[in-house]
């Protein structure tokens, strides 16, 4: 077991390993980038190639190839040891001899069930029809292995039953269902669309009728295989072009997904037969930083959009939206106009907000009032602030009640303001405050902080503490104005064990032995920690220096020639210039 272990670290290559999903770039011994298991702006992410661990100093984050997959593939370490092994190519030893485990029977009762389905389909001519009707050539249906469940009783059962499968356990597998009577199958007549995690493991399935019956679609239920809010139709095809781009695109179906992949687009996945939960969004964050939402243009698929939009967000993903033409999806437009038309339309995301007001615009006419108090309140609940005067700058020209531009964009950001005052109302700082205590100190916050320890940056470190608008989280500013305090009059030298008992603040004296476990055996690194210092330092003045356009924008929607200047400032500004337009 230990030998086995040892055999698989020296094997992986630990850079290697998380270089599939996380950028790394090489400093000195080690290699560093920006920690995936927090919000990370700095990397603070350390790879080490020698001692085979990762650490993040932000979040505390640390462990070795078995915990990385343990950790981002949310698996136990038994799960961890096997995906490994296969990678490592190292055959691990059976610990158990005995019976096939439950999950072992469970996976083979549905790798038959498959291997039946697929071997119906070549006898039924009129699976096959239909398969041809909708496009779906031999390549297609053997890449995503798709099958048929016979429109005979019991088909599948009675299989089943033959090869040696329990058939009480295979009703907890969603394939059988027993009643008085016996066992009966429980998809039949349906080409059926095998469901497999991002691992590639079968868990479910899909099964959608030859025709036009009631329903269209019968998807497995939980099983002890399957968890329909963890599972992501497509995943384990496009989890690597998804790792790759960081970036999902969302659609509503199974042949969505298979449209999208067919026409390139192969980050494609769909949450199947339920909206999309908050486990998909786990998941999908995993993978990439960034999703379009591509859904139906009809009143479902737009009410479910926004709804996987906020969910999205708030999970922490950008999120952008596709303008699907109306009466289209995926797969009716790859068939009507071709895999460029589906390239297109995932190419030319909006942001939230420009895709909200141009839904809106296909439901309200521009002339109406009704229009304009509806685009104050998109616009309102938007808080990137250069998006808004990206946004107000293209609907201006378009206000119907006055041919004079600059009273029309006044107009519309007082109709802005009014609506954000409103939504302020709603007590939304206290969500803020709670983030922040949440997130406590920032990775750039604590490398000022440590640096106090170190004599060499001492003197620039409290100087920093100093520039307390500098610190932007709650405990930050504590720590940063104890400094000040603290070191007011002199900056003491030597060692910290010579002055730090003695520091007044306990917040600060605590804050500060902590990390000194974390610097001291690292003291030959200087050069190392007076990069980090310089740039956690940089990046802090950055973000003030954001903070405060940030203000300006809040200013300019009051202010028209503010606004005016703001653009300007901020098309010079390199990286947070306004997005180009899009529609
Ligand atoms: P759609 O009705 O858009 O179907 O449902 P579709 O994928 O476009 O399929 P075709 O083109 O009509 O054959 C989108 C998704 O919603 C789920 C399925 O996962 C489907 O792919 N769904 C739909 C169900 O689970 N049950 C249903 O009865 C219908
Ligand atoms: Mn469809």
């Amino acid at each position: 077991m230990a030998d086995e272990r040892d055999l698989i670290r020296s094997r992986i290559d630990i850079v290697e390993l998380i270089g599939q999903r996380v950028n790394l770039r090489k400093s000195g011994k080690s290699w560093k980038g920006l920690c995936p298991f927090h919000d990370d702006t700095n990397p603070s992410f350390d790879v080490s190639p020698e001692s085979g661990y990762y650490r993040c100093w932000s979040c505390g984050a640390k462990g070795d190839v078995f915990n990385w997959v343990m950790q981002t593939e949310n698996v136990d370490f038994a799960e961890a040891l096997r995906i490994l092994a296969v990678q490592a190519g190292v055959e691990l030893q059976r610990r158990d001899r005995r019976e096939p485990s439950v999950v072992e029977a469970q996976e083979a009762a549905m790798a038959e069930a498959q291997a039946f389905f697929r071997e119906q389909l070549t006898k039924s001519s009129a699976a096959q029809e239909y398969c041809a009707g909708r496009g779906l050539a031999t390549d297609v249906l053997d890449h995503w292995e798709i099958g048929y469940a016979p429109d005979v009783m019991g088909a599948l059962a009675t299989h089943l039953q033959k090869q040696g499968h329990r058939l009480a356990e295979c009703e907890k597998l969603f394939l059988v269902k027993g009643d008085a009577g016996g066992y009966d199958d429980r998809f039949k007549g349906r080409l059926m669309f095998p469901i497999r995690d991002e691992r590639g493991r079968l868990v479910a399935f899909g099964g959608r009728v030859i025709g036009d019956a009631i329903p269209k679609y019968i998807n497995s239920g939980d099983t002890p295989l399957y968890s329909k809010s963890r599972v992501l139709y497509g995943m384990n095809f496009a989890k690597e072009s998804m790792a790759k781009e960081r970036r999902a695109v969302l659609v509503e179906g199974f042949l969505d997904v298979i449209a999208c992949h067919r026409a390139g687009v192969t980050n494609a996945v769909a949450s199947l037969g339920t909206s999309l939960a908050e486990d998909h969004v786990r998941l999908l964050k995993r993978w990439c930083d960034e999703v379009v939402v591509l859904y139906d243009s009809d009143a479902a698929g737009q009410k479910a959009a926004e709804r996987a939009c906020d969910l999205l967000r708030e999970g922490g993903l950008r999120v952008r939206v596709a303008l699907v033409p109306q009466g289209k999806d995926p797969d009716t437009l790859l068939r009507q106009q071709g895999a460029e038309a589906v390239r297109k339309m995932v190419e030319a995301p909006l942001s939230e907000s420009a895709y909200l007001l141009a839904q809106l615009e296909s439901r309200v006419s521009i002339d109406k009032e009704e229009f304009w108090d509806e685009a104050a309140k998109i616009l309102a609940r938007n808080k990137k602030h250069h998006e808004i005067v990206g946004l107000v700058d293209l609907l201006a020209p378009r206000y119907p009640f006055t041919k004079d531009q600059s009273v029309a964009r006044r107009e519309i950001e007082r109709s802005v303001r009014a609506e954000r005052s409103k939504l302020r109302g709603g007590g939304s700082s206290s969500k803020v405050q709670h983030a922040l205590r949440r997130t406590g100190l920032k990775g750039a916050e604590a490398a000022i902080i440590k640096a106090i320890l170190i004599p060499e940056l001492r003197t620039e470190a409290v100087a920093a503490c100093k520039e307390s608008d500098l610190f932007v989280s709650a405990i930050g500013r504590q720590l940063a104005q104890a400094v000040a305090e603290e070191f007011a009059q002199k900056v003491p030298t030597g060692a910290p064990s010579t002055w730090l008992p003695n520091v007044h603040s306990e917040e600060l004296r605590e804050t500060l032995m902590d990390l000194e476990r974390e610097v001291l055996p690292h003291r030959d690194l200087l050069p190392l920690e007076r990069q980090t210092f310089d740039e956690a330092v940089a990046r802090l003045e950055g973000e003030l220096e954001e903070r405060k356009l940030d203000g300006m924008r809040a200013e300019a929607l009051v202010d028209l020639d503010a606004n005016r200047a703001l653009l300007e400032r901020l098309r010079a500004a390199k990286g947070v210039g306004p997005e180009p337009p899009t529609s």
